[in-house]
Formats: structure tokens, sequence, C-alpha cells
């Protein structure tokens, strides 16, 4: 192929997680998530039971209609697709000792229907979807006892599936634990949020875990490619002072301390400063060290928008939308749900990850919410998204200037390459995707799935290997 940077092989794609897109929430013994009380996404109040109000419970279908939506996927020539796995439905209360048949069957009919089209599974092991029960009883991953209930889970996976799949993640995002911690890691929040202290334990839990999946990968699945999942977010300084650049470097440790974890296998030095300075020791054993030391095959992450970071309390004026707080950045533009828009900073981050980890990347999420109008074309219905055409295609730009750079990526996966259920808001009308769900809101829709004009567009751009960017 002339005039692409994209290397062949590059695996093009798209992403999504179980808990927002398949719905039967109880369907086939399939137990609660802590996602299935959360009607409102973050930062709305949970619920003591799963409510009609919560789109999530039906979703989009996609447990019923999942044959449909991967041969549209194969239409437009994806060569890898990412789907988590809803922990619940393997083991519908998290500590159980034997699993789910009907939930491993019906990951088993997915990739039978990827093999039939030639599509690689890339599979999230947990994605925002702790059991509830592991939550309720067991405070989430404040608990040691869930690095017991991980492993159970993620050796099942790998022992059914490993000799199928060959890419995996361990958690989704594994950097948001604290700042949203019930999602994230199944903390039940406390009035006065959840104490540091425990927070940075299970932390430490989730990247125990995490190294100890790879080690059973090794073990049992030895094709297997395991990679760690981050949230990324490159961080400006607000102004050229000295003070702000360090307020960058600071903020920025937060989110890289996990892939140095997950890349390195040991604590670095500036995170043992940070628990120093405040006054937290976490319980780590010997073991824990022993089984840190087991590395990510590559680095997954997500990318979004950039946000700016000052020493200035006077200047602080928050940034919208974003999860991991940070600082408005009066260059950018943003989406309507405030998300600054910064096809530039996805170069930084692949350049930035590559010199640090020297890990092969691969960017897993990537995409513009926006709201849709469905409207007719030649007798078609179809959505006129040029403003996700031009989203997409600029970041894309950017990795191709990464790949110039000689940054190492496997692949590329836009979020939401159907319309899903919002993580943040819980809203349908937050779409992502190529192709339009029928479903609104308020519950109400056909389901009906139609083809976007990106659809086209990303069917061209996979074609060509990038040349048409
Ligand atoms: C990532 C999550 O944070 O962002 C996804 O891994 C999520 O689950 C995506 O859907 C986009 O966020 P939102 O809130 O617009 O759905």
């Amino acid at each position: 192929m002339t005039n692409t940077p994209f290397p062949d092989g590059f695996l093009w794609g798209g992403a999504t997680a179980a808990n927002q897109i398949e719905g039967a929430y109880d369907a086939d013994g399939k137990g609660l998530s802590v996602q299935d009380v959360m009607p409102r996404g973050i930062s709305g109040p949970r619920s003591e039971t799963p409510t009609p109000d919560n789109l999530k419970l039906v979703g989009i279908d996609h447990y019923h209609r999942y044959a449909e939506d991967i041969a549209l996927f194969a239409e437009m020539g994806f060569g890898v697709y990412r789907f988590s796995i809803a922990w619940s439905r393997i083991f519908p209360k998290g500590d159980e000792t034997e699993p789910n048949e009907a939930g491993l069957a019906f990951y088993e009919r997915i990739l039978d229907e990827l093999d039939k089209h030639g599509i690689e599974p890339l599979v999230t092991i947990s994605h925002y979807e702790t059991p509830l029960h592991l939550a309720e009883q067991y405070g989430g991953w404040t608990n040691r006892e869930l690095i017991g209930f991980y492993e159970r889970y993620a050796r099942t996976l790998f022992e059914r599936f490993g000799s199928r799949v060959k890419y995996w993640l361990t958690f989704n995002e594994i950097n948001s634990l604290l700042h949203a911690p019930f999602m994230s890691g199944g903390i039940p929040i406390p009035e006065g949020g959840v104490p540091e202290q425990q927070l940075y334990q299970a932390m430490h839990h989730e990247l125990v875990a995490s190294a100890r999946a790879t080690r059973i990968a090794r073990e049992v699945a030895p094709e297997a490619k395991v990679g760690c999942m981050v949230l990324s977010m490159p961080i400006y300084p607000l102004t050229p002072s000295p003070d702000d650049a360090v307020a960058v470097m600071e903020a920025d440790h937060g989110n890289l301390v996990y892939g140095d974890v997950h890349t390195r296998g040991a604590y670095p030095g500036y995170f043992l400063r940070t628990l120093r300075e405040k006054g937290i020791e976490l319980d780590i054993t010997d073991q824990d060290r022993d089984d840190l030391t087991n590395t990510v095959d590559f680095v997954s992450f997500s990318y979004y928008m950039s946000i700016a970071e000052t020493a200035d309390p006077a200047k602080k004026v928050a940034g919208e939308g974003n999860i991991m707080g940070g600082v408005s950045n009066p260059t950018l533009e943003a989406s309507e749900w405030g998300w600054q828009i910064d096809p530039v900073g996805l170069r930084l981050v692949l350049n930035q990850f590559w010199d640090r980890w020297q890990k092969p990347l691969f960017i897993v999420e990537n995409g513009l919410g926006a709201r849709d109008q469905l409207v007719e074309v030649d007798g078609e219905k179809t959505v006129v998204d040029d403003y996700r055409i031009a989203y997409l295609n600029d970041h894309l730009v950017q990795v191709g200037e990464a790949l110039e750079d000689g940054v190492e990526v496997l692949g590329y996966t836009s979020w939401g390459c159907i319309d899903i259920v919002s993580a943040s808001t819980a809203q349908l009308s937050k779409r992502y995707g190529f192709i339009y769900v029928d479903r609104n809101d308020d519950g109400t829709g056909s389901l009906d799935r139609y083809r976007k004009k990106s659809f086209g567009w990303y069917a061209d751009v996979i074609r060509s290997n990038g040349a048409s960017l």
C-alpha cells in the first residue's frame, strides 16, 4: 500500500464493553454487577436494585443481536473487535468456585461469530463491571480477597478461551480507580468519600491481580499476549512557569504509575514518596512483590482529550466532563459534554508511552460522543456525521505521525463502534458509533441498526490501510 504510514497487519477495528451493549442483565444465570445499580452513570446516585430507568439493563440488546452487529463490523472490514466479558455472567456473585456454563457459552458464540468473519478478538477481562455482591459483601477491591476471586475468573477465561484469543486486557482504565471507586473498583462510597488509605490499597490489589493474570496466561495460554489498559490524558502546563511544569509532572505521575508498575514490575520512587507524604502504609506481601514482576506484553490505552494543569489555585478552573480532574485548556474546543478535543495530544501520548515503556502500544478507545440526527438520504435512514468523521480523521492522522516517529502501534479500535450506553452519564444520546441504534434516553425505540455516513468512511480507511485519511 502506498502513501500510508500504517504498517501491514495494523489491526483496525472497534471496541465496546459488555455492560454498555449486552443488556440481558439477568439472563441465563447472570448476576448483578455494579452497573446494574448505576442508572445515572458515575455521578448520579446508585439505586438499591436495578430500576427500569437504567438503560444498561437492555443496552442495545447485543446479547440477542450480536450476530447482526458483528456482520456489520465485518462489512466495515474490521480486523479486530475489542469487547469485554461480564464477570457476573461467568461468576454471578463473584465468589463462587464453579463458573456459570451459560455465561461461558455466550462468549463462545461471540468468538464463533468473529471467527466466521476472520475478526481477531481483543478481550477485556474486567471493564467497570465488578459483581455487585463483591461490592456489597466485600467492599470491592479494598478487600484482598478480590485478588483470589479475580484470579479464578481470569484462569477460567484463559483455560476456556486462551487458545482462541490472542490479545487480553486485564482491567479497563485501571488508573480511574481513585477517581471513580464504585464504577471502577466496586468500592461503596460512604458519605465523605472513601479514605485514601483504602483507595491506594485497592489500587495495589488490582495491580497484583493484573500481574497474576499475566502469570496465569503464561502458564495456561502461552500464545496469549496480555496488556494493561490505562486512561491516557496528556497534561499541559497552563503557563510556562516552572511551578506549573512541576504540577504537570506530579499529575502525570498519578497516571503513569500504573503503566510503570505494569511494565517495570515494581513501584517507582515518586509513588513511594506520594505514599510517604500522605502517611499511607500499604499492606504489600513478599508474594505481592513477586507477582508484580509479571510484566505485560503490551500497553493499551483510551484517548479522548487532554487537560491543562497549574500550581496556582486561583487559576484552577476545572475542566468539564472528565473524571480525572485537571484544568480547562483555553486553546482547545470541546465536545458537547465538555471533553476538550485535541488530536495532537494523541501523538504526544503515543510518543511518551513508547519512549517511557518501549512496549508495543494499542489504542483501544478513541472517539467523539455526539448527538446524532437520523435522516433519510436516497431512501435510506442514516446520520450525516461529518463531525465524527473529522474527529476520527484528525486523530488517525496523528497516529500516522507517531508511526513516522517510530512508535510501535499494534492497532486502533475506535470506541463504541456501534452506539452504546454512555459510561459517565448512562445516556444513549451520547453516541460514538458508525452504526446508529434506534434507542432513546427514555428507553423507547425499535433497536434497529442503521449505517451512518462514518460507516463508509471507516470502511475506506480500513480498506486503504489509512491511505484515505
Ligand atoms: C472510557 C470507558 O472511559 O470512556 C468507556 O472505558 C466509556 O467505558 C468511554 O464509554 C466514553 O465515555 P462515556 O462516558 O462518553 O461513555
